[in-house]
């Protein structure tokens, strides 16, 4: 059974997962190119008293020669160029057999490349997504890995004994597919975070703004709601529970005092939210919610630009108190929007992971992917998980589109009614929802027919022949239609 682990990256997801590792028997030789990292991490194993376990060494060559064959390292690198590096430094180094764990937020094509450029030698390389941040790392993170059968088998059981347990005991994570699908899986998680993040972002200036409350009361509603009901143990709405209450020296409210600016990392112009929206795009899925979540952020976080175009507009946009009969009744029509548009993100997330499956041939085992989202994660949600079980436990399900399928398409009718109030109260008041409003327009689009598209298909038709179906017509898919119609000289109005 596998004992020793190279760690290449210990900054602070790195570190964490060495420390994980090594109190759960594993020993460790661990290398990062930055000095700072492994003078940190230093200070931490040695503060809980694990030297025998971790051993800090001065190259990749040195970490390669510690360990036992076959070999298995783990990454914890920022995507792209430095994990190619890293892969570069071991490679003369690497024999058949030996195994990477690549647990950075990487492409899945980087991924898959070198999966192709190692295969040769028989190495072996797992694109790991890992969830939860760097307390999870510490304590246990979701952990979803593809690559080659023998490679997965080979890593699993080392895996398990360190991923987050669920609720019932059951690690959270299992093999996800082969090739990139492990990295593609997680590059969808943050998709789904992000839409999930933005409305609760959303949410929670309907409630202070809005509705009037002060912080402590939102943290007590954000209890509420994660203590029972449709929400119950989300991992965002109980993180926002401490982010409500959270006071600092001065005795403020920590929130109050955070700028509205969500860049990315300052050394990563791109990421998992912006790559999810190119596959989103890409492969023709909906994913309304997350898409707008993202938009939301990349404007949020140019803010000279917002503040110049506030100053050409002259007014502003002047957001004011919510016009309700009841708060209390607000209040629950809030929480039933929240779930909705949770919901939403997974159903947008799991399409889109749906089609590059299809696309790939892959075959993903959806209660799996479950399964790794049932906790150590960011989009943790039990009641969601307990929806969608339902849903892909059952052998006649519709695999193809989740709203589709009555276990979410009833959730979401359900509480249609509550999220439509919901957005036209906040328009009313210049509150800014666009995500939740996105996600009404995405639901109302997707469970209808007779779109007003039946317009934008003429206007195609009139310029560029694009061809129509007639609505007698039986419908061919995504296929283009098979009539053309002479729209101008029909009614010559256009030559005015
Ligand atoms: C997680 C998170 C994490 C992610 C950042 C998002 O699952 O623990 O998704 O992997 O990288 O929290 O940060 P950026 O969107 O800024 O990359």
């Amino acid at each position: 059974a596998l004992s020793q682990v190279g760690m290449l990256g210990v900054g602070s997801m790195g570190a964490m997962m060495t420390l994980l590792m090594a109190e759960r028997g594993y020993e460790i030789f661990f290398y990062d190119p930055s000095e700072k990292n492994m003078d940190q991490l230093e200070q931490q194993y040695k503060d809980i008293h694990l030297e025998s376990q971790v051993h800090r060494v001065g190259s990749y060559e040195e970490v390669c020669k510690n360990l036992g064959e076959p070999k298995v390292f783990m990454f914890s690198t920022p995507h792209g160029g430095p994990a190619d590096k890293c892969v570069e430094s071991l490679t003369p180094y690497l024999k058949k057999d030996d195994v990477i764990v690549d647990c950075g937020n990487e492409h899945w094509e980087n991924t898959e490349r070198r999966q192709r450029d190692l295969d040769p030698q028989g190495i072996h390389y797992v694109g790991c997504g890992v969830s939860g941040g760097y307390q999870s790392a510490r304590a246990g993170p979701s952990m979803s890995p593809g690559g080659s059968p023998e490679a997965l088998e080979m890593v699993m059981p080392f895996l398990r004994t360190l991923a987050a347990k669920d609720s019932k005991g059951r690690p959270c994570t299992s093999p996800v597919g082969p090739a990139g699908s492990g990295h593609y899986v997680k590059m969808v998680h943050n998709g789904i975070e992000q839409g999930m993040m933005s409305v609760v972002a959303e949410v929670w200036l309907l409630l202070t703004k809005g509705l009037g409350l002060g912080y402590e009361e939102v943290g007590d509603i954000f209890k509420s709601w994660n203590e029972s009901g449709p929400l119950r143990d989300c991992f965002l709405i109980a993180i926002g529970v401490d982010i409500e209450r959270a006071k600092g020296k001065d005795g403020e409210h920590v929130v109050s005092q955070v700028r509205d600016k969500v860049v990315q990392d300052v050394d990563e112009e791109e990421g998992t939210g912006t790559w999810t929206c190119g596959e989103a795009v890409a492969r023709h899925v909906p994913c309304a919610t997350i898409l707008s979540a993202h938009l939301f952020r990349c404007a949020s976080a140019d803010l000279r630009r917002r503040t110049k175009n506030k100053e050409s507009a002259g007014t502003g946009i002047d957001a004011q108190p919510l016009a309700v009969e009841s708060k209390k009744d607000f209040v629950e029509m809030l929480h039933m929007t929240t779930y909705f548009c949770f919901l939403a993100c997974f159903a947008q997330g799991l399409d889109l992971i749906r089609q590059k499956d299809k696309d790939s041939d892959w075959n993903l085992d959806y209660l799996k992917v479950l399964q790794l989202w049932r906790g150590g994660c960011i989009i943790k949600a039990e009641h969601i998980a307990d929806v969608l079980e339902k849903l892909y436990s059952r052998k006649d399900h519709d695999k193809e589109d989740i709203l589709g399928n009555p276990e979410v398409g009833h959730e979401l009718a359900k509480h249609f009614p509550a999220i439509k109030k919901v957005v036209l109260k906040a328009i009313e008041a210049d509150l800014f929802v666009p995500s939740i409003s996105q996600t009404l327009e995405y639901y109302k689009y997707e469970t209808s027919t007779g779109l007003p598209t039946q317009f934008m298909e003429a206007q195609l038709d009139y310029f560029g022949q694009h061809m129509f179906d007639k609505k007698d017509d039986p419908d061919h898919g995504p296929e283009k239609g098979k009539h053309h119609y002479e729209w101008k000289r029909a009614t010559g109005s256009s030559d005015k």
